[in-house]
């Protein structure tokens, strides 16, 4: 059998380690043939762009972040593109199913190929954590990981100085990144897209702070944090976007918050502050070894599913155990930070 394989939407780490396990065990245990699809979506469509890919292939990529295969944010059902045209197209490939390695939009594709009859199964990759259907995504914990050492450098300089530093971290529309990296680098204020705040009851939290003794502290704000500038505490505030032209999925470029927010609590409370934007470098470099293994385990565990026909199906995390749920399960809403993560950091929530 062949089996082809593509990652889609933004890269992430751990992408390799799925990769490398599914070529690996579709190999060595099932003797398929593994077809390594560039470019997501892209490379189903029009000129299709493949690989075999052998053993020697994905030897020594484990740890290497990015994707061998390369990634897109290609759409292929937009602009009058069909699942019969993938079916084609997969068909002169004598690619019998495939393995969708993404993120909401990529696994969302999926999900409706899936329904038109196409074999595949899900993997679902994110750092922003976001997609319901499983307990985590790999490449959540290296940029948590990468936004919490961060945050301890931005400690030291920011004590130095006295200042304020507003560290803006990823997630788009939810605030794990946020939540976890502030939480685990000691954030002093964690603003999160699910709790709209008041600019003043932030500026209140550091007052109180500064009022303790201390003279430095770190907030830590999610790029899609509804920060409301106006006087009354009611408002929901808004978002911040970088540009407000959308991507083949309908996404806005969000990133920048930090920016209005820096000089706005140093005009209010009058303590020197700064802005620092961690932006891609939270999905760049190699993979912590949490995400290696639960990558290795997504790959293994899609090989699985296919092997038993399982189609249609993600792979999940759900406690320990990695089980099949239905592809639905994971696009028909973002998973957003449950009220009793929030209510346990309340303390530190802005
Ligand atoms: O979905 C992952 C993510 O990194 C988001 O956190 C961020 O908003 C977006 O992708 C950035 O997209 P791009 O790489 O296209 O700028």
């Amino acid at each position: 059998m062949r089996v082809g394989i593509l990652t889609g939407g933004g890269d992430c780490p751990g992408l390799n380690a799925v990769i490398r396990a599914v070529v690996r065990k579709g190999i060595n245990k099932h003797h398929w043939e593994i077809i390594g699809i560039r470019e997501g979506w892209k490379g189903l469509l029009g000129e299709t762009k493949i690989q075999l890919l052998g053993i020697n292939d994905v030897s020594g990529i484990l740890h290497r972040g990015g994707t061998i295969l390369k990634t897109s944010r290609t759409n292929p059902l937009r602009d009058g593109g069909t699942a019969e045209q993938l079916a084609k197209n997969m068909k002169k490939l004598n690619i019998e199913c495939l393995v969708a390695v993404g993120g909401e939009d990529t696994l969302g594709v999926a999900q409706k190929l899936s329904e038109q009859g196409i074999k595949l199964v899900g993997v679902p990759k994110t750092i922003d954590n976001d997609l319901s259907g499983t307990d985590q995504t790999f490449g959540f914990d290296t940029a948590v990981n990468i936004a919490m050492e961060a945050i301890d450098r931005l400690h030291t300089t920011a004590e130095s100085h006295n200042r304020v530093l507003v560290c803006e971290v990823m997630g788009r529309h939810t605030g794990w990144i946020a939540l976890y990296a502030g939480l685990a680098g000691g954030g002093d204020v964690i603003l999160i897209p699910e709790r709209p705040v008041n600019i003043e009851k932030i500026c209140d939290l550091i007052r109180r702070r500064h009022g303790r003794g201390k003279d430095f502290s770190i907030v830590v704000v999610s790029e899609g944090a509804q920060i409301s500038f106006d006087e009354g505490i009611s408002s929901n505030g808004t978002l911040i976007v970088q540009d407000t032209n959308v991507d083949q999925f309908g996404h806005m470029h969000l990133g920048g918050i930090a920016t209005l927010l820096a000089p706005e609590i140093e005009r209010r409370t009058e303590f020197e502050t700064r802005a620092v934007i961690l932006g891609h470098i939270q999905r760049g470099g190699a993979p912590t070894a949490f995400d290696r293994v639960l990558a290795t385990r997504y790959g293994s565990a899609a090989v699985d599913l296919i092997a038993e026909g399982k189609f249609g199906q993600m792979v999940a995390l759900r406690g320990n155990e990695i089980v099949g749920v239905e592809l639905t399960s994971a696009v028909y809403c973002l998973k957003k930070v449950d009220d009793r993560m929030i209510e346990m950091a309340e303390e530190y929530i802005g």
